[in-house]
């Protein structure tokens, strides 16, 4: 898989990615993250992405010529299956949305800055517009940052343990169980006998039974789903 992504901030991207399970997949080959300064793609002195809006709001709206001539020579050089543009009033991202956008071949992420980016943007180069919860950031570049961990550490062969991203929070609708290490015995607060049974029957049941009870309490609109 190919992710590239669109930025006024390409310092942002680079701690958040460079690390971890996102790091050893770059480094398995299991995926390609490219990170483009939008303005490498102006033809002013300046190097300007951004200017003032018609109607004479506040702020500062990124300008359509550099976004459109960095999508468009990606696209000469490659399909893409997705142009993603992150912003406040997009669809919001969940897990199904992840697990689908993991099974691309070439992705696209513009992160939306400033005021956002023109609407002609909008209108006629992106393909899916995704906002990373109800709230305001300073950009999008930490939302294209959420997207990519979550697509990357489910590319099969990304986690070390195959089954692990399989048993994630929300991959069934469901909480993930508790989990536990050593000591079994810490200031007096005890590990679930059952975890050190050896039986992996009751252990797989008593998981099972608790991610449904955690779910009822904690996201009982996730159940619903189910
Ligand atoms: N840019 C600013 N806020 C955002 C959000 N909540 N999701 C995606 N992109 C954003």
């Amino acid at each position: 898989m190919r992710i590239d992504i669109i930025t006024v901030l390409p310092e942002l991207m680079e701690s958040p990615l460079g690390h971890s399970i996102i790091k050893r997949a770059c480094n398995k080959g299991l995926v390609e993250i490219h990170v483009h300064n939008l303005r490498d793609y102006t033809d002013d002195n300046r190097r300007t992405v951004d200017d003032y809006p018609f109607g004479g709001e506040a702020g500062m709206v990124m300008k359509i010529e550099p976004i459109w001539r960095c999508i468009n020579k990606l696209k000469e050089e490659r399909h893409y299956d997705e142009i993603i543009y992150t912003s406040p009033d997009g669809e919001q991202f969940n897990q199904q949305c992840a697990n689908s956008l993991s099974l691309l071949e070439n992705i696209i992420i513009l992160c939306g800055h400033y005021k956002g980016v023109d609407y002609r943007v909008r209108e006629h180069l992106i393909t899916k517009e995704i906002s990373i919860g109800d709230y305001v950031l300073s950009g999008g570049e930490l939302a294209a940052a959420v997207i990519t961990d979550s697509i990357v550490r489910i590319i099969p062969g990304a986690i070390g343990d195959e089954s692990s991203a399989l048993t994630d929070t929300f991959q069934d609708n469901l909480l993930a169980p508790p989990v536990y290490t050593r000591p079994a015995e810490f200031n007096g607060w005890k590990v679930p006998d059952v975890l050190l049974s050896g039986n992996f029957k009751e252990i797989s049941l008593w998981q099972e039974r608790t991610a449904i009870e955690r779910t009822e309490r904690l996201r009982p609109d996730l159940l619903k789903k189910r």
